[in-house]
């Protein structure tokens, strides 16, 4: 089953095209045997503020992880990147954590934040420039697993990537190895690459991280219904599904599923989809790694090992990345 497909057109550039690509990309997921939706819509502006939200629930431990290892490792992490570097953030959501590699690398030329959450992206980028008034910033509205160039007027120089929070797991592996090969063309050749990669546990800590108490990621979930029914005029109700998220150990990911609590059939445009009780919708994955899994994966895209850091309970990692 395909969740996120990688590059295989050109940017919608208009609102209106950004809203047909959804409505395409709705038809077909909820066409297919196993219904399924791109993770990528998720990030509306509310989306990104209750994903925001998630990762300030005591079970998410992989935000406060990876700030943790950034937090005490930061210099080395940040002494990976070449000197006067441009850095590109691929979605950059928040920009709580390259603020801790810039910290340690005021000789940076640039910083390009690039997001589909266009107005989150508009407001991070400002707040980040009052923090950094000598930083070139950049921001990008794209989705970075299309064909999409670095805007021009960048400094001359080399060109890094920063690629935290483990985004690269919501890519079905061969996926993610195309997304690091595109990221790869993007960068250019020696380009180095810091990503954050989390990794195999226990699985009551993993389903903990996507069910949390008090229903943050479940909202989460149901945001992609609230989207259809807002801007697709869809006739779906978000208290007719309910949230599931489960470990699936043999894939070695969890998946997110959103169930339909009953019998129903919904109306999209002029396409109606019936959905037994308990059939589901796949609306993410979130793959776990081992250190050595993903050096394997980043390698068959081109990018060379380097160093990596965990915390001292191995629950997350960063990989400097290198391409020849
Ligand atoms: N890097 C941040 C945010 C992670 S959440 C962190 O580590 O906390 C994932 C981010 O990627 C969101 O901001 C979302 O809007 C963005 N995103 C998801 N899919 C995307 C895509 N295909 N293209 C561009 N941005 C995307
Ligand atoms: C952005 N991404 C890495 C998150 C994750 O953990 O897979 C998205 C998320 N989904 C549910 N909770 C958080």
């Amino acid at each position: 089953m395909t969740i996120n497909p990688v590059f295989t057109d050109a940017t919608p550039i208009t609102a209106l095209d950004a809203e047909r690509q959804f409505l395409d990309d709705v038809l077909t997921g909820l066409s297919a045997p196993q219904k399924f939706l791109s993770a990528k819509y998720f990030y509306d502006a509310a989306g990104s503020d209750l994903f925001e939200a998630i990762t300030r629930q005591p079970e998410y431990y992989p935000t406060r992880t990876e700030l943790g290892i950034l937090d005490a490792q930061g210099s080395a992490i940040a002494a990976a990147l070449p000197e006067r570097a441009t850095l590109v953030e691929f979605g950059s959501g928040s920009t709580v954590k390259v603020r801790r590699l810039l910290v340690h690398r005021p000789d940076l030329a640039g910083y390009v934040p690039v997001d589909v959450s266009e107005s989150f992206l508009r407001s991070e980028a400002e707040a980040l420039a009052q923090d950094f008034p000598h930083l070139a910033i950049t921001p990008v509205a794209a989705d970075f697993t299309r064909a999409f160039s670095l805007p021009s007027g960048l400094a001359e120089g080399p060109v890094a990537g920063f690629f935290p929070g483990s985004t690269i797991g919501n890519f079905e592996p061969p996926q993610a190895a195309r997304l690091l090969e595109h990221f790869g063309q993007v960068l250019g050749s020696g380009a180095t690459l810091i990503i954050g990669v989390d990794l195999v546990k226990d699985r009551a800590v993993l389903e903990a991280a996507y069910d949390d108490v008090a229903g943050v990621t479940a909202a989460f979930n149901r945001n992609l219904l609230v989207r259809m029914k807002q801007e697709l005029g869809a006739d779906i109700d978000r208290d007719a599904f309910t949230h599931r998220a489960f470990f699936n150990a043999d894939a070695s990911r969890i998946e997110m599923h959103l169930v339909s609590r009953t019998a129903q059939t919904i109306q999209i445009a002029d396409r109606r989809i019936s959905f037994a009780e308990g059939e589901t919708i796949h609306t993410e994955n979130s793959y776990k790694y081992t250190i050595d899994r993903f050096r394997a994966l980043a390698y068959e895209a081109g990018w060379e090992a380097g160093s990596v850091w965990t915390d001292p309970a191995a629950l997350f990692s960063i990989h400097a990345l290198k391409r020849p």
